[in-house]
């Protein structure tokens, strides 16, 4: 039986809180287009099936690929909701009747499928954590899509070493601070680019070695220059194709490039592979939404192994750009599409 005194059995179904109410408010795209958009609505609180929680939301994460989805670039994938948001913090209130890891009151961090933007939203069990040690919910609903990311791209596909080098694009992002953050706590020496020199001083303060201003300097004979000629070992990009030749010319023998995003274009012009081949480099890539249960919930053990004893003792912490209010998702998306934050932009569902 679940721990929470206030819980009934549903039926054959899961475990169900007395107060779980059956409608909520959510963000809602009426159509695709620009920030205006995301209006709020009211609409069915959704059931979770088997090896899934109902989460009442207290906080959820802005990401970059929301905003593709918003657009109309990146549909949810099939049976995902098609409410906007990838990782929300808060109160498990229900659970399907294989998700007896856990109960009832329980507070977790998720990375979710889709429907974060919203009072209650469905995840698959495995893809919740509990909240670090002296985090609230904002902060514990800052980890799972950026950590999550940074985790699977950064240390698995990138394999990144205790005393290796490796160059994060986009510093200042929800990706890069957490790839900062966590290339440093792991030992390695991190080198970032960022398009200003306030957030070239951030990337130096979250515990890059260097910061490169990648609008005044060419960021590749600057990795040159702060290597000693011998290249990074790994190279974390989400811009894409106008960065290909620059950043396989900043990679070390044996160097492995991770793409995660494009967000200047997959294509690059007359790319020569010469050096993938004499240099003995890997290009790599990969998108996390698409990945089953099975797969995000490994991570999300890994991450409960290796990374959470670090946020525990208060490192690597995520940091919060601005907070707003469930209702002003349309301001938030606007906020993170200027591209003048320095980390996370968050929603505050409720208290
Ligand atoms: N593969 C995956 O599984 C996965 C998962 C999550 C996110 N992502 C991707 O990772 C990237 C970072 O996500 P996020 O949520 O952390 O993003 P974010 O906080 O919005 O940051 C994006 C940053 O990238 C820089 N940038 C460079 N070129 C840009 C351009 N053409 N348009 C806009 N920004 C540009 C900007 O910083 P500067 O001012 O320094 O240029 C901007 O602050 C996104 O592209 C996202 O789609 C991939």
């Amino acid at each position: 039986m679940p721990a929470n005194p206030a819980a009934r059995s549903n039926a054959a179904e899961g475990i169900r809180a007395v107060s779980r109410p059956e409608r909520m408010t959510f963000i809602a795209a009426e159509g695709a287009g620009e920030p205006d958009v995301l209006k709020p609505a009211i609409g069915p609180v959704p059931t979770p099936k088997q090896d899934e929680v109902l989460v009442r939301v207290l906080a959820a994460g802005v990401n970059r690929p929301d905003v593709m989805q918003r657009k109309g670039l990146y549909p949810p994938p099939p049976n995902a909701s098609p409410i906007i948001g990838l990782e929300v913090a808060g109160e498990v209130v229900e659970r399907g009747p294989a998700a007896t890891r856990l109960d009832l009151g329980d507070r977790v961090t998720a990375l979710t499928n889709g429907g974060g933007y919203a009072e209650y939203c469905v995840v698959p069990a495995p893809q919740c954590l509990r909240w670090p040690r002296g985090y609230d919910a904002v902060r514990a609903a800052a980890l799972p899509e950026t950590y999550f990311t940074v985790w699977a791209n950064l240390f698995q596909l990138g394999r990144l070493e205790r005393g290796e080098t490796v160059l994060i694009h986009g510093g200042t992002s929800g990706i890069g601070v957490a790839a900062i953050r966590l290339a440093r706590e792991f030992g390695a020496t991190v080198y970032a680019t960022a398009g200003t020199d306030a957030k070239c001083a951030a990337c130096l303060e979250f515990g890059a070695s260097a910061a490169i201003n990648y609008r005044e300097t060419d960021f590749a004979a600057e990795v040159e220059r702060l290597t000693g000629g011998r290249g990074v070992d790994v190279v974390l990009d989400m811009v894409g194709g106008p960065y290909a030749e620059r950043n396989v010319r900043s990679l070390a023998f044996g160097g492995r490039l991770v793409l995660i995003a494009f967000m200047q274009g997959a294509k690059a012009e007359n790319f020569d592979f010469t050096k993938v081949m004499t240099r003995r480099l890997t290009i790599a890539g990969s998108t996390m939404r698409p990945r089953g249960t099975a797969e995000k919930g490994a991570i999300a053990q890994a991450l409960l192994a290796r990374v959470w004893p670090v946020l525990d003792a208060g490192r690597a912490a995520p940091v919060i750009h601005r907070v707003f209010p469930l209702a002003e998702a349309a301001a938030a998306h606007r906020l993170l599409e200027s591209g003048t934050h320095i980390g996370k932009i968050m929603l505050k569902v409720s208290d």
